[in-house]
């Protein structure tokens, strides 16, 4: 039987995810949980908490992300079932599309479901200069991103855009907008999307004079504007997951998906 995740699972469940090196903070649980709570469960041996996952509806598509297991709970279907929890709130709310991004350890799991890799996700790590001050109002056409972000996805993806955009600085062009969202060790580049290519560059620059150090971000590696943009500012590949759908094929352009808007856990 799986439960609920509730908000007093959320500071073991990230103990446990920072162990595996995951990016992810309690800003985004709390999130996933008000948003989507009946596809964000847990699994129980007793009293003890020995599996999670959380999901999201966007409007026709859905993403599940944050599955893990603990370490000795591991190989005993316990990942399988959680999935399928996600999956049946997924497909009960109505969603045509559920993606994720997949770890190693997670790809035959997910390949067993009937997911189908569509691409990868490689963390590109490098350096920004923080060199720009930045008016503390951040005004930003919220059509601009919704418009762009579905042209690259094939899907509305309101929530997700609003929270993440609120949470630093959007910088915009006519076609094309990149968030800057600051973490307690770095700065994630994302969502960064764009219809045209030659917005990309001015819009790097100006992320990275808004950027601490250390910066990082997900960028499909279907998107090889992104990839020659990167290896020119000096960026390079730190890991890589698949990118991975089940149900309608989506209408996924990867050319106009510059950055994801997640660390992998919401898309
Ligand atoms: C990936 C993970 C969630 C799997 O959980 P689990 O409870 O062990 O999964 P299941 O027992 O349901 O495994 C189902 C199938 O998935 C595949 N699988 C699971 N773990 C695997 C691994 N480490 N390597 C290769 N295949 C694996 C196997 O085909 C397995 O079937 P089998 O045990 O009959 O061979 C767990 O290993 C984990 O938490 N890993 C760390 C976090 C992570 O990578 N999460 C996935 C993010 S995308």
């Amino acid at each position: 039987m799986l439960s609920q995740f509730n908000s007093s699972h959320i500071e073991a469940f990230l103990q446990l995810a920072r162990a595996e090196g995951w990016v992810c903070g309690k800003w985004e649980m709390d999130f996933l949980l008000q948003t989507f709570p009946q596809g964000c469960l847990v699994k129980r041996d007793g009293n003890e908490v020995v599996g999670y996952i959380t999901s999201l509806r966007h409007h026709k598509s859905g993403w599940i992300g944050n599955l893990l297991v603990t370490p000795q709970a591991r190989r005993g279907g316990i990942g399988t079932e959680l999935m399928q929890g996600a999956l049946h709130a997924l497909l009960d709310a109505g969603v045509e599309t559920v993606w994720l991004t997949a770890s190693a350890k997670g790809v035959e799991l997910y390949k067993k479901l009937g997911f189908i890799a569509v691409d990868s996700v490689n963390r590109w790590v490098g350096e920004g200069s923080g060199s720009a001050r930045w008016a503390t109002s951040n005004w930003y056409d919220p059509d601009l991103l919704r418009r762009v972000d579905s042209s690259g996805w094939g899907d509305r993806r309101d929530a997700l855009l609003t929270i993440t955009s609120g949470r630093g600085q959007v910088i915009c062009g006519n076609h094309s907008f990149l968030c800057v969202q600051h973490w307690p060790h770095g700065t994630q580049l994302g969502p960064w999307g764009g219809l045209l290519e030659g917005q990309a560059a001015p819009m790097f620059e100006l992320a990275l004079a808004a950027a601490g150090r250390s910066v990082f971000l997900d960028v499909p590696a279907g998107n090889v504007t992104a990839a020659a943009l990167l290896t020119r500012n000096g960026f390079s590949i730190r890991g890589s997951n698949t990118l991975m759908y089940l149900g309608v094929r989506p209408k996924y352009a990867p050319q106009k998906v510059f950055a994801l808007a997640s660390m992998g856990s919401m898309g």
